[in-house]
């Protein structure tokens, strides 16, 4: 496995399970991600994408909007960046970043970058998937283009150059996307694990790649 999508999903329930506040919950959700950046040079995966905040998530109550959003930044700029360059690992973000707070266009600015061949973190912030169709829609009508074809629709899609995921774990217990990447995910192996997302551990996601492993993959052919 190349690129594995995570759905960081629980992160509300796990808090009030504990008689805790939903914010907390996306405090130690962010203490998971963290976690998971430091355990990636570690893991036989070359991109891991996290789905941190949709597009939908605007729908909660302000007060946990902006909770989660301060979370995420701080998160960032205090510990993920610093990590990430100490391991070579680039960050890179999809969804309409341009919409989010102001306090975040420095920190995405700021990301790490190395060269083509490190590690790739991509981060789905204010990402929904009909969302970057409609914005890949209008990209493509902006170039003038009207002859369309699969590798035009790619090449304007947030995730442009980046391969497919070749599976999805969604923590949480539900069993959908979520408006999560509908188009890469097209042929990715989907898992879901009934852990909330601040239960991370490195071993959930070594135990998918090794059911990965043993799935014949066929991409509607015969072989794989
Ligand atoms: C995922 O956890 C984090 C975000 C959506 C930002 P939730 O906040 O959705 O947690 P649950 O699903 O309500 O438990
Ligand atoms: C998906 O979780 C979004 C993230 C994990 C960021 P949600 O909690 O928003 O999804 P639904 O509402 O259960 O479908
Ligand atoms: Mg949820």
């Amino acid at each position: 496995m190349k690129h594995l999508a995570v759905i960081m999903d629980g992160n509300g329930r796990y808090a009030e399970q504990r008689g805790l506040e939903r914010k907390q919950g996306h405090f130690m959700g962010a203490e998971a991600f963290v976690t998971l950046v430091r355990d990636f040079p570690l893991l036989p995966l070359e991109i891991i994408t996290v789905y941190a905040f949709s597009t939908e998530n605007y729908k909660r109550p302000k007060d946990e909007v902006n909770s989660i959003l301060k979370i995420i930044a701080t998160f960032l700029e205090n510990k993920v960046y610093k990590i990430a360059r100490e391991n070579n690992v680039t960050v890179k973000f999809i969804g309409d970043i341009y919409s989010l707070p102001e306090y975040f266009h420095k920190i995405i600015v700021s990301a790490p970058v190395f060269d083509s061949d490190s590690k790739i973190i991509v981060i789905a912030l204010n990402y929904g998937g009909l969302d970057e169709v409609c914005r890949a829609v209008n990209k493509i009508q902006a170039k003038k283009i009207n002859f369309i074809t699969e590798e035009i629709i790619k090449d304007n899609l947030d995730t442009c150059g980046l391969p497919f995921p070749d599976a999805v774990l969604r923590y949480g217990g539900e069993k959908r996307l979520s408006n999560f990447l509908p188009l890469q995910t097209i042929y990715s192996e989907l898992f879901f694990i009934n852990k909330f997302w601040p239960e991370y551990d490195k071993s959930d996601i070594l135990f998918i790649i090794e059911q990965f492993g043993k799935i014949k993959r066929k991409f509607g052919g015969l072989n794989d």
